[in-house]
């Protein structure tokens, strides 16, 4: 497998580009004018974690195969400054051909194998400014038909870095995007913004990011799935860490492999062989967040390489909470049963894990502080949700579950400061269903 390309970007300078000639760039910090701005030849643009998300970001973006070249701008959202770009030419991207020819199905219900072949990029912005919302936008230049160079644009995305002392992020999981059933992701994005809006209520201010713990996509393997929810506006602004659920693991043949994660995002590549871009850690502020593919740990050797690896990036780090995410569940919502738990509860006391996060059951279940707590958030595309029964296992670890049934949407609020987690779990109407706090 070829390399993602990794280009980073210097800043604090005026605008480094030396751009075509039809951007409008009269003096220093003046923000280029771009002359076409349809949208088209860049798609499925998304921010990711840099490794220390206070001065780092890493952002994925596709572009079709005819562009000649592309501008990544950069400015503070305040100033409206340039704050720095870059030039980024086909070769020093990835020829992307993991969703080529995938059998998949289109928003009309037609079959049809998807077409997609691209160049996949991944730049890092470093050198930020912590505690900054910045914008950015992408132009990409190509040939039209009588071989004139043209320019179009991305839309602008937004992000900010850490550094406040107080922060939060929205969770979510389990929204399966399919285009057939559209109503699975306007369910999902509807309920990102109640998060938001009971953020602002709640704290005067809306949250800074997004946490996903897998299963965005109904088939990984298929780009047209991605690409459509890249184009829904919370991916627009904010930046969002993910996790490798089993669905965004496989295609509708189930054909199965984690590049369809990978190639779709630009994650940190500080995960162990195989998995690198797919597991990976990241601090934002005082927290640590390990991030890890269940898939990849169905069996015991799977198990051991990536507990060795865990270990290793837990013991290392001396950020103030430790938090761990894997997209299946620590318990079965239904009954109670143990799961995932089972297997990781050691290492979590051994390395002062603070909070472990799975996903994947559709049911939320909380753990009492164990004292690591776990938590397992619910489903949230009003269509794959699961009932559940009575508590027959656990009665004395599991302090409380919550489903809303085969239509249950629902996602959480995590607030940070110097000495605290907070949790809030909500449901559509912005009702708060639980609330814990980890403090120290
Ligand atoms: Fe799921």
């Amino acid at each position: 497998m070829k390399r993602q390309f990794i280009v980073a970007i210097l800043f604090f300078s005026a605008l480094l580009l030396s751009g075509p000639a039809s951007f409008s760039q009269s003096g220093k910090g003046d923000i280029p004018v771009v002359p076409d701005s349809s949208g088209i030849h860049i798609f499925s643009v998304n921010t990711c974690p840099g490794e220390d998300c206070s001065t780092q970001m890493n952002v994925s973006f596709a572009a079709d195969k005819d562009i000649t070249e592309c501008y990544v701008y950069l400015v503070s959202s305040r100033k409206r400054r340039s704050v720095g770009g870059y030039r980024l030419i086909p070769s020093e991207a990835t020829l992307c051909m993991v969703y080529d020819s995938i059998y998949s199905k289109k928003a009309n219900g037609e079959n049809f194998y998807e077409d997609a072949v691209f160049h996949k990029f991944s730049c890092s912005f470093t050198n930020l400014k912590p505690d900054t919302r910045y914008d950015y936008w992408i132009v990409a230049a190509y040939k039209d038909e009588y071989e004139i160079q043209r320019y179009v644009s991305s839309k602008t995305y937004t992000f900010t870095t850490a550094g406040r002392k107080e922060w939060s992020a929205c969770i979510i999981s389990d929204f399966h995007s399919y285009p057939p059933l559209p109503k699975r992701l306007v369910s999902a994005m509807n309920m990102v913004e109640t998060v938001n809006t009971y953020a602002k209520e709640h704290s005067k201010r809306g949250f800074d990011w997004v946490l996903h713990l897998g299963d965005v996509c109904a088939w990984g393997g298929s780009w047209s799935f991605w690409k459509e929810m890249y184009s829904q506006d919370a991916f627009r602004n904010y930046m969002w860490a993910g996790l490798n659920g089993n669905h965004d693991n496989m295609s509708r043949k189930y054909q199965l492999t984690n590049n369809y994660f990978r190639y779709a995002t630009a994650n940190p590549l500080n995960g162990y062989e195989g998995e690198e871009g797919v597991c990976y850690h990241f601090t934002y502020g005082n927290v640590l967040f390990v991030m890890l593919n269940s898939e990849s740990m169905r069996d015991s050797t799977g198990l051991a390489k990536a507990q060795e690896w865990a270990r290793g990036v837990l013991k290392s780090s001396n950020a103030r909470f430790k938090v761990v995410c894997e997209h299946y569940q620590w318990f079965f919502g239904e009954n109670g049963k143990t799961s995932q738990m089972r297997r990781w509860k050691d290492l979590f006391e051994e390395c002062g894990v603070d909070l472990a996060l799975g996903a994947n059951n559709h049911i939320y279940v909380r753990s009492q502080n164990l004292p690591t707590l776990y938590v397992q958030t619910p489903s949230s595309d009003n269509e794959r949700g699961v009932e559940m029964k009575e508590l027959e296992y656990n009665q004395d670890i599991i302090a409380k579950r919550w489903t809303e049934g085969g239509r249950t949407i629902g996602a959480m609020l995590m607030e940070v400061d110097r000495n605290s987690i907070s949790l809030t779990l909500l449901d559509r109407n912005g009702t708060v269903q639980d609330f814990v706090v980890i403090k120290k």
